[in-house]
């Protein structure tokens, strides 16, 4: 039987994937172990199949980005002109720095070979010979154990020339990034591995499948994405979709962060837990005696939820903040995103107002300044949530604050306007009167004089 560390056990509503060997006893990165545990069969499976039969698999487990965005990923595959002459490439996206979202590095630490096996699927199905998996600077491990994966795998054959016998050469190459957010942005990261200052494209309307790498076609898939791909093959495209709930196929890992008693991460099928179910039953409750204030529920670019919300869904339904499916198009329905699958708790000890301070420092610091409104204006935020939070800020400083962010979103080059500006106008609208009030933090974000507090 699987055994896992004292205290990192699967929970009973959990279902595993993707992380069934991570803080597993006896586990280890070598190719040795993945390959004790059946590792690089699928490859060979997939060497069996027909390369659009792999793509028509992967479009029928109806696997979304989980990067973020939930973008179809055979959808995407599938933009792949049919007649080309120039190169093909794949890129890996390990760039994991949306605040809240720590699941990629647990693959690259523990299981490499996985990613790499779930990348050489794709790059055959693709037509993909040379592949890049662009690690952040921040993951100096992660990036030396997939170098030393790659060469384990290059040395038993399952990538180089004619990869076992199946006359597909394959080279997968690991490049690291300098430490910058917006490298994630996959037109940035495409600039940064050419060399270049990493300023996103603009798309529409050509998007990296048309025009990428080398301004030829090219695929970015996530990390765990691109690990489902061997799962999809492994248990066909259909088998696959009956995990999860319909157009939230499978399973995704949910990062959840804050104020629970158990954060970590949560292997879930997507949309059969609700947040409730997150926060009481995986994450074992909030801390004694606190109640819940708020959540942020798919990385800090998603839109913040109040826990006394009431939520209209499509179907007429109305639910609470406990009641939401984990899933992309409910979170949508709420007026957020499931995102990168960061789930940030926040119970009423916690100032709203030192978290949208945090938030506006962190993507001051991160634009990549091509465009003014992104770089004027989160600079801006930063300022003036500075003076909010340090008890300097005039009367209408709250109000020019949204003034700033409204005039961000919908104005810039890349969806990192909206990433910068969503979260202050959605801390605004929910947190007005907090923001308003004398009520302080201490500089861990907890409340000093929580009687000022307005409700
Ligand atoms: P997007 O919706 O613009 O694109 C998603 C993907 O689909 C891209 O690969 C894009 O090329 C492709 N695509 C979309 N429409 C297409 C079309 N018509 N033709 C061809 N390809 C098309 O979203 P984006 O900007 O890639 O990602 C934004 C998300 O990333 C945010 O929602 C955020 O949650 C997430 N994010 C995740 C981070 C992380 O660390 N995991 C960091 C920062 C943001
Ligand atoms: Fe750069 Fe911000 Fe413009 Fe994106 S929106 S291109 S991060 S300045």
């Amino acid at each position: 039987p699987v055994q896992y560390l004292p205290g990192k056990e699967p929970h009973a509503r959990e279902k595993r994937l993707i992380f069934k060997n991570i803080d597993r006893v006896g586990y280890n990165p070598s190719i040795e172990c993945y390959l004790e545990n059946g590792g690089y069969e699928q490859l060979k499976k997939a060497f069996t199949m027909e390369r659009s039969a792999i793509t028509n698999e992967v479009k029928a487990s109806g696997l979304r980005g989980r990067g973020g965005a939930g973008f179809p990923t055979g959808v995407k595959w599938g933009f792949i002109p049919p007649t080309n002459t120039k190169p093909v490439y794949l890129i890996c996206n390990a760039d994991e720095s949306e605040p809240g979202t720590f699941k990629d590095r647990y693959i690259m630490h523990q299981d490499p070979h996985q990613l790499i096996e779930g990348m050489t699927i794709a790059c055959f199905a693709v037509g993909a010979k040379l592949s890049y998996i662009y690690v952040r600077e921040e993951f100096p491990y992660a990036a030396k154990i997939l170098e030393k994966a790659i060469a384990e795998a290059h040395e038993k054959g399952f990538l180089g020339k004619n990869i076992l016998g199946s006359g597909f050469d394959c080279e997968i190459y690991v490049h690291r990034g300098a430490g910058a957010y917006i490298c994630g942005e996959e037109t940035g990261l495409i600039e940064s591995l050419e060399g270049k200052r990493p300023y996103p494209r603009i798309k529409p309307p050509y998007f990296p499948a048309a025009l990428g790498l080398y301004m030829s076609p090219t695929i970015v898939n996530n990390v765990e994405s691109l690990c489902h791909v061997k799962h999809i093959i492994e248990m066909g495209g259909a088998e696959y979709a009956k995990l999860g709930t319909p157009n939230n196929t499978g399973t995704r890992i949910l990062c959840v962060s804050g104020d629970v008693q158990k954060p970590g991460y949560y292997e879930v099928e997507v949309g059969k837990v609700t947040m409730g179910e997150v926060i009481n039953d995986l994450c074992g409750g909030l801390k004694p005696g606190r109640k819940l204030k708020a959540i942020i529920p798919g990385g800090s670019s998603s839109k913040v939820l109040r826990a006394d919300e009431k939520y209209k869904l499509r179907d007429g339904r109305e639910i609470g903040i406990m009641d939401i499916p984990m899933d992309f198009d409910t979170m949508a329905q709420c007026g957020t995103m499931a995102g990168s699958g960061g789930v940030i708790i926040m119970d009423d000890s916690r100032s709203m107002t030192w978290v949208i301070n945090n938030l506006n420092a962190f993507y001051a610091h991160e634009s990549c300044g091509q465009c003014t409104p992104c770089r004027e204006g989160s600079l801006w935020m930063k300022k003036i949530s500075d003076r909010i939070v340090g008890g300097d800020a005039s009367p209408d400083d709250v109000d020019t604050l949204e003034t700033v962010a409204n005039q961000i979103e919908g104005k810039t080059i890349c969806a990192f306007g909206e990433a910068a500006s969503w979260p202050t106008q959605s801390f605004i609208k929910k947190f007005r009167d907090e923001l308003k009030s004398d009520c302080k933090p201490d500089l861990t974000g907890k409340i000093v004089n929580e009687e000022t507090l307005v409700a």
